[in-house]
């Protein structure tokens, strides 16, 4: 029999050929004869096995999309564990012998639901789906291990998972129904179910029976019964309790070979074989640097079933882990010892929970070790600075023997480096327990509180002499101010021997400034915010200190109540929500559910991975794959393309370029781009050309080979260097109206300012997609797009292969979100793969990674505005001059029209007599901006808030009052001449107010911020008014197109398109209304260009409006062909009277149209009507922020939105939470980075942060205002997806607020300037204080910064 060594001896040395790789996915055996080391469980899923319920949204475990369950049984101590995992990062060879369990593998729509899919459904809480299988999975791993949680655990859960439609509300609430405290009574509770809504209120009040607050209800459930749960197969536990989980393993791939040795000798022996080797347990680092960083590592090392590795010691100096204990077992250990042991022993311990907290999701947490991260050896660990100060202690092992080193300022030797040998390996670490008069605090900034990579992350330590407050060992650590974790020794030194009081906290401060110092140009930038960390965060350590010290009875000063609240830790409380509408009246029919909140179509579908979306259409036989080749350079001439190498990469079939075009080269909305660049490159990230293979890896592998001369051309990437180069694109738009010269003589004030918006990425969690399938005919080509705009794609595609477009047909079936960025942006990609189609005859698809994804297709557009405006002593604003720069990037798109849109919005909801405001549209070398939510109207709307908050600071009165005085009345006129009928601002205004008790939180906010002077509070209220309509006229329609078949099923197809926002839901609604007949009898297939031709893209919220009286009018047609058998058999049923239509040879198939009337805006005469209507909505926020780190917390919000008669209240509740989640993360926490060459340094969700679950306001209300029909739209209804998003603009200016009342203790009083988005840093920057006057920033033009503000 083969002994271990021997085996050992050929791994490394003979063996050519693989071991079998045995694992379970969703109970079926799998044996994978040749497993590659470079397959993710992901790809597996989702490409060999057809199980693509799995999502991939990122590839860099930073969206969950890609959850699934692992099960494992462990020998020592003997259980099955189970945990959530990133399926995007989990190596294929690291499952042998683990269980898999896939959202296809928890239930089915056809099969039976599990209760997790049925409620995330039911509850609304899935709009588009593409985050939903992983949300579901990350709850079920939850529940397998806890089958009573609480909302914290509900919570921590998801850390790990993002969500871009619903505004994660209705998510939790339907999850809450699971736990301990808010487990549902089944709707016998007294007043109605426990559940509903966290407000004990399911339908509406006695005293209001028309009002509704109860979304769904608990009481449908099925019950939720963890004895039921699949179990683990049988199988798998014999092999596991055998033998074959231990034995040492060998896979073979093209470029790596994976090794898992058996015993710590083996892996030691090889690593002294292979130094070089990379030691892979999570993979999250690893993973990381393959799949992005183009790494490639020939040996890689599975240490992770090695007992050694895996050890957790309890010593008499603290605990012992083994390198390869994953972060959540750390935090297991650590937190019962906590529990157990007196608290001045687990000082170093808590400070490690602290870091825990909000170190990556529960998925990473899950497998990440010990090991990597210290060597990994990233100056940003947040373990790191803990370790150091605590004076860990590491034990090193080769083969040969081993060694203990200090985890001190001499362990990282540079960045990334370490002292560890290339022959050695991390063992174990020691994590001492603290001493008796020790006290140690960690601290952790980042942008986004959870799931996010710090800015700053610091460790301290104090020891006193016992008894004294004299500092006998002192020990900072801070990362992210250097390439390596540093020690702030000079400092520390300086304080030795010192009493703990003021004196010291000036000398640590004025020394940290010096000594944690940063290069203007470093890396990462915020360069002044860091810094002022570094005392900030010592700041709270000094006070923190102080407390404990006076707690131990010594006399040191005592921290006073005011300054008190700086040393609080953060601990997030369990939002709350309460939704309101109007319910439908009383006698609606039963089968009419126009008004009721039924469920999104595909919920249930979304919910159990059964929704097709693009990329799950499965594999044709003979398909290709698609890379592209784009410009690293932004403006450039392309001197060479050499495709050598990648021609002879594996797998490629061929490489096109312009030439290849066999139509026009020539696209875009304004004919301005190329399918391939021409010659010159005007981006980075514009497509010169694309690789073709038989798989994605080849195609991306072969298209980093092609090399690129370029001969670089000076580019302009900021809105001010293109003003400064006059570089515009015609024509310059403006709007006047009234008398300028006279508005401004009656001022009494005149007031100038500005404001930059940052733009945003659309992070649709689904990335552009397209597969392009050409027939044998004609030039025919189909193609299925994850296109807001069908008909577009088409066109586009036909001119680039020089066919008529009735050869091509473009299929949408759903997408997983678009919010703008698959309207006109989508043809970039869609154009080049039909191109490939075409040239190749075969099937080609290409699904955009996520960084590719953001790098190539553009985002919302950043604007500066620049204003004066002039007003009265009362408030009153009488004259406004505004002008608008956006960065429209390298081709036009639809950057007029947003313009436009920003300019109908300039005055938000206020009366100004005398207004010009003026578009400038800055030709840049950035990838071209485009439509996202809202369209240029929240970027208006954000200067006018600006501009009547500085009115306000510089009267000295509140923002609320000047708002409400300047608010619009109805019958007033727009600057455009538009009349306002039907104005329902004030009511919205009116109700919010009273239903945020704005009165009393803004008392109570003023005597708060009286008693702390570290964290403030700030409230504000925003009104938004949103004109609907497309502002090119010709948009303003829709066709559809409705088959009735024989036995009384309805077809029905229509010009929208299905992203998640429910479009298809309430079309169903509507011809089931018109029609008289049960939802069900409907169905909705897709959206194709060969049903309903010509059709507008899905956008300006007008799709409903537009569709929905298309719907309508083709359903009339029928119903009036159906009349006569009605009248005939009036107490026939449907299918009798279609069943009579059909023998009596009457068409059942109709189409609809619908134009909207009176529309039509002529710039030039400034009359005309711009929107058929507009929709209304109020807001109300309210913030605490943390004057030291500029981290806030969303307190409160109140939303009251005009949304007419609702058609679906759910969707257009979702709508609204959702369009806000949106705005919040534009207004306050999402940043695109650009170095000053053009480059996205933001690609992934890494680096760019959307809202996750912890972002929800604590107590969110949002109510939709009734008794307000609209006569304009379809069944009294409003338009609702773009103008909730503005709402969160009242977020922004609650922040202003805060920080207004934190200027005030530095004597600032007055306007101020606070550019969107309010980041951390901003926030922190503009609170003045001795601090941030400690670390002065360095002077504009003296240095390159890392990033530039475009
Ligand atoms: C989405 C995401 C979020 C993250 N968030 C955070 C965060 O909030 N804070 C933070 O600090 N980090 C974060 N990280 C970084 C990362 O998760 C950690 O560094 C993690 O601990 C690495 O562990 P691993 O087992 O996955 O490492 P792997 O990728 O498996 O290995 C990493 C490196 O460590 C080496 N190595 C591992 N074990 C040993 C050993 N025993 N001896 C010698 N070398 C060894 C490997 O050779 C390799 O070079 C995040 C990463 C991701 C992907
Ligand atoms: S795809 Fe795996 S975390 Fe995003
Ligand atoms: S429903 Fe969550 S991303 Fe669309």
């Amino acid at each position: 029999m083969e002994t271990s060594r021997n085996r050992t001896m050929a791994d490394s040395q003979n063996r050519t050929g693989s071991d079998e790789l045995i694992f379970f996915v969703n109970g079926r055996k799998i044996v994978e004869k040749n497993p590659d080391p470079e397959t993710t469980l992901l790809t597996y899923l989702r490409r060999k096995l057809g199980l693509t319920g799995t999502k991939l949204g990122c590839a860099e475990g930073g969206c969950g999309a890609c959850t699934v369950m692992l099960s494992r049984y462990q020998a020592e101590p003997q259980q099955l564990l189970h945990y959530a995992v990133n399926a995007c990062l989990a190596p294929l060879c690291s499952l042998h012998l683990v269980a898999v369990t896939t959202v296809e593998g928890i239930g089915s729509v056809a099969r039976k639901l599990h209760p997790v899919q049925e409620r995330i459904a039911r509850s609304h809480g899935s709009q588009c789906g593409f985050c939903t299988p992983g949300i579901v999975m990350s709850m079920y791993a939850l529940l397998r291990n806890n089958p009573t949680p609480n909302m914290a655990d509900v919570e921590e859960a998801f850390q790990g998972n993002l969500c871009r439609c619903t505004g994660y509300r209705p998510i939790l609430e339907g999850y809450k129904t699971f736990t301990v405290k808010g487990g549902c009574c089944g709707g016998k509770g007294q007043n109605g179910c426990c559940m509903t809504n966290g407000n004990g209120a399911f339908q509406g009040s006695k005293d209001k029976p028309e009002e509704a607050t109860s979304l769904f209800n608990p009481a449908d459930f099925e019950p939720y019964d963890p004895t039921q749960e699949v179990i683990f197969p049988p199988e798998l536990m014999n092999l596991s309790k055998g033998q074959r989980s231990s034995r040492s393993l060998c896979f073979h791939g093209d470029r790596t070979t994976w090794l898992q040795p058996e015993s710590l000798d083996e892996l030691l022996l090889l690593k002294w074989k292979h130094p070089d080797a990379r030691l892979v347990v999570g993979n999250t680092e690893v993973g990381i640097e393959v799949k992005f960083k183009n790494m490639v590592y020939p040996v890689v090392l599975a240490p992770g079933f090695i007992a050694e590795l895996n050890a957790v010691t309890h010593t008499e100096d603290g605990v012992v882990f083994g390198a390869a204990c994953t972060l959540s077992h750390m935090g297991a250990v650590l937190k019962e010892a906590v529990q157990s042991l007196p608290p001045h022993q687990t000082q170093v311990f808590q400070a490690i929970l602290e870091q825990l907290r909000w170190f990556a999701g529960q998925q990473i947490r899950n497998v990440a070790a010990i090991g990597g991260n210290i060597m990994t050896a990233s100056p940003i660990s947040d373990l790191n600075p803990v370790f150091m100060v605590a004076g860990c202690k590491l034990t090193l092992r080769d083969k040969d023997g081993s060694r203990e080193v200090q985890m001190d300022d001499g362990f990282f030797t540079g960045y990334r480096k370490t002292t560890v040998r290339p022959q050695e390996i991390l063992l174990s670490i020691l994590i001492p327990y603290s001493k008796k008069c020790q006290f140690v605090s960690a601290f952790k900034q980042s942008p986004r509180r959870e799931d996010d990579i710090s800015i700053v992350t610091a460790a301290m330590s104090a020891i006193f002499s016992p008894g004294t407050d004299i500092v006998k060992d002192l020990r900072l650590s801070y990362g992210g101010m250097a390439p390596v974790t540093v020690l702030a020794k000079k400092t520390a030194n300086r304080l030795l021997g010192r009493q703990w009081g003021e004196e010291l906290l000036q000398e640590a401060c004025s020394s940290l400034a010096e000594e944690m110092s940063l290069d203007p140009s470093a890396p990462g930038g915020m360069v002044t915010y860091r810094q002022t960390l570094t005392l900030s965060l010592f700041y709270k350590f000094y006070l923190t200190v102080l407390q404990k010290l006076r707690l131990q009875g010594l006399s040191v000063q005592e921290v006073s109540s005011e300054c008190l609240s700086a040393t609080e830790i953060y601990h997030p409380e369990t939002p709350s929500s309460v939704q309101v509408y109007q319910a439908v009246p009383e006698g609606q029919n039963q089968d009419d559910m126009v008004g009721c909140p039924i469920m999104h179509l595909s919920a249930l579908k979304q919910a159990t991975g059964e929704a097709v979306y693009c990329d799950d259409v499965p594999l044709y036989e003979n398909e290709l794959y698609l890379a592209l080749i784009t410009s690293t350079k932004a403006h450039a001439r392309i001197l060479s393309v050499d495709v050598s190498a990648a021609e002879r990469c594996p797998g490629v079939v061929c490489c096109l370029f312009a030439s290849d075009v066999p139509g026009s080269n020539v696209t875009g909305v304004r004919q301005d781009e190329t399918v391939f660049a021409d010659g010159q490159v005007t981006c980075v990230g514009h497509i010169i050309g694309a690789v073709v293979a038989d798989s994605q890896l080849h195609a991306q592998r072969a298209a980093k080979a092609v090399r690129i001369q370029y001969e670089e051309l000076k580019p302009i990437v900021t809105i001010q260097e293109a003003i400064a180069a006059q570089s515009f694109y015609e024509p310059i738009r403006a709007i006047q109206n009234g008398d300028m010269e006279a508005g401004f003589k009656q001022a009494d004030h005149i007031l100038e300012g500005e404001i930059h918006m940052g733009g945003q990425e659309h992070f649709y969690l689904e990335t552009n997609v397209t597969l392009a399938v050409p027939r044998e005919e004609d030039g025919e080509m189909e193609l299925f797009i994850s296109s807001q705009s069908p008909s577009d794609s088409q066109s586009f595609v036909a001119k680039a292969l020089g066919v008529p477009a009735n050869r091509v047909l473009v299929r949408v079936k759903r997408m997983g979100g678009g919010f703008g960025g698959k309207e006109s942006r989508t043809t970039v990609l869609s154009t080049v793969v039909a191109v490939a189609a075409n040239r190749l005859k075969r099937p080609v698809r290409c699904m955009l990674d996520r960084d590719e994804d953001m790098l190539i297709t553009g985002g919302r557009h950043p604007f500066y505005g620049k204003y004066k405006v002039g007003f009265l002593q009362s408030g009153k604003v009488v004259a406004l001059d505004v002008s608008f720069y956006s960065n429209s990037g390298n081709s036009m798109d639809l950057s007029q029209a947003i313009m436009e849109r920003a300019l109908f919005h300039m005055e938000n909801s206020y009366r100004i007599p005398n207004v010009r405001g003026q578009g400038f549209m800055c030709r840049t070398n950035l990838p071209s901006n485009t439509a996202f939510r809202g369209f240029g109207g929240p970027q208006g709307m954000m200067v006018a808030e600006n501009w009547i908050t500085d009115v306000a600071h510089s009267l000295g009165r509140s923002p609320e009052e000047v708002r409400r005085l300047n608010l619009y009345l109805e019958g007033e006129s727009t600057p455009y001449n538009q009349i306002l009928h039907g104005l329902t601002l004030d009511r919205c205004w009116d109700e919010c107010l009273s239903r945020s008790e704005y009165e009393q939180r803004r008392a109570a906010a003023d005597l708060f911020n009286r008693q702390n002077r570290w964290t403030k509070q700030g409230l504000a209220i925003v009104p938004t008014k949103f004109g609907i309509s497309f502002t090119a006229t010709f948009l303003n329609q829709a066709g559809a197109l409705v088959h009735i078949y024989r036995d009384g099923s309805v077809l029905l197809t229509h010009g929208g398109t299905e992203m998640g926002q429910g479009l298809h839901t309430k079309m169903v609604q509507v011809a089931s209304r018109v029609l008289g007949i049960p939802c069900s009898k409907v169905f909705i297939s897709e959206t194709s260009t060969n049903t309903v031709a010509n059709t507008s893209p899905t956008a300006a919220s007008a799709s409903t409006d537009l569709n929905g009286a298309a719907v309508q009018n083709a359903c009339e047609t029928l119903l009036k062909r159906l009349e006569p058998f009605k009248t005939k058999n009036p107490k026939g049923s449907w299918e009798d009277w279609v069943n009579a239509a059909y023998f009596d040879r009457v068409n059942l198939s109709a189409n609809g149209f619908y134009k909207t009337p009176d529309l039509g805006y002529d710039f030039d005469t400034n009359s005309g009507r711009a929107f058929n209507y507009y929709s209304y909505g109020v807001a109300c926020s309210e913030v605490e922020i943390d004057c030291l780190t500029g981290a806030h917390k969303n307190l409160r919000t109140t939303i009251v939105m005009d949304v007419g008669h609702s058609l679906n209240p759910a969707i257009d509740i979702g709508q609204v939470e959702g369009g806000f989640m949106q705005g919040l993360g534009l207004f306050t926490l999402e940043e695109l980075h650009y170095s000053p060459q053009g480059v996205l340094l933001t690609r992934g969700p890494g680096s760019y942060k959307i809202p996750a679950f912890g972002d929800i306001p604590t107590q969110l209300t949002v109510s939709l205002l009734r008794d307000s029909p609209n006569e304009k739209a379809i069944f009294a209804s409003k338009a609702v997806g773009e103008p909730p998003l503005f709402l969160a603009a009242s977020v922004f200016y609650a922040i202003k607020d805060a920080v207004r009342a934190a200027r005030v203790e530095s004597q600032m009083m007055g306007p101020f300037r606070l550019d969107s988005p309010a980041s951390a840093e901003r926030i922190r920057n503009a609170c003045c204080d001795q601090f941030t006057k400690l670390c002065p920033p360095a002077e504009p033009g003296t240095f390159t910064p890392w990033s530039v503000r475009v």
